[in-house]
């Protein structure tokens, strides 16, 4: 792994079984996002006002949402028999969360961006008998190239593990 130069970032990860939670209540406890970032805001804010770049970066302070492909409105195909309809109904809150935070935000020099992690062979990504194309490994090193390519144009941006922009 090359060296990454992280600085304070909040990343908002969290699990979904899919069809097996169909409520708005367990949408809402699978992007729980929004309440981890009560108890971060406070340092990511003072991590950017003793950092000596005006400009906004990862190195400096961000939030980094980990969204889903899944929850865009413009790339939504039905897949298979199952529309996962609670799942992507959560990440597609949670990409209008990152646009919010990114407006909220950029003044106090905090970095908001929403990632795409790529089809990954994870207990999610592997559930049903799939077998996603890509190992945690390259997700992951891919995400943090991402993360530290990151500057003041992409707050409020949805990408990939590439950096490729994904439609909202
Ligand atoms: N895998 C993919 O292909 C894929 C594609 C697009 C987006 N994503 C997104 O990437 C993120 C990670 O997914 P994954 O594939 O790694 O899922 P996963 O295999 O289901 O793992 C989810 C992880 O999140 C933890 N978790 C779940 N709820 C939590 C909570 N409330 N508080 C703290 N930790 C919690 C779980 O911990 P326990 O094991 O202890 O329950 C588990 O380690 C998710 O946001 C997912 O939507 C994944």
């Amino acid at each position: 792994m090359p060296p990454t130069r992280l600085g304070p970032c909040c990343l908002a990860f969290s699990g979904s079984d899919g069809e097996c939670k169909e409520s708005w209540v367990s949408a809402k406890e699978q992007e729980p996002g929004g309440l981890r970032l009560r108890a971060f805001l406070p340092l990511l804010k003072k991590a950017a006002q003793g950092s000596s770049s005006s400009e906004l970066s990862c190195s400096k302070a961000a939030i980094i949402n980990m969204s889903s492909i899944a929850g865009s409105i413009e790339e939504i195909r039905l897949s298979e028999n199952v529309q996962y309809i609670s799942y992507r109904c959560s990440k597609a809150a949670l990409n209008m969360l990152t646009k919010c935070q990114s407006l909220g935000y950029r003044q106090h020099g905090i970095l908001c961006a929403a990632l795409h992690p790529g089809w990954v062979q994870t207990d999610m990504g592997s559930s049903a008998g799939h077998k996603p194309p890509l190992t945690v490994d390259v997700s992951v090193q891919g995400m943090l190239n991402v993360l530290c390519s990151l500057s003041e144009k992409d707050t409020g941006t949805f990408l990939d593990w590439e950096g490729k922009v994904v439609h909202w």
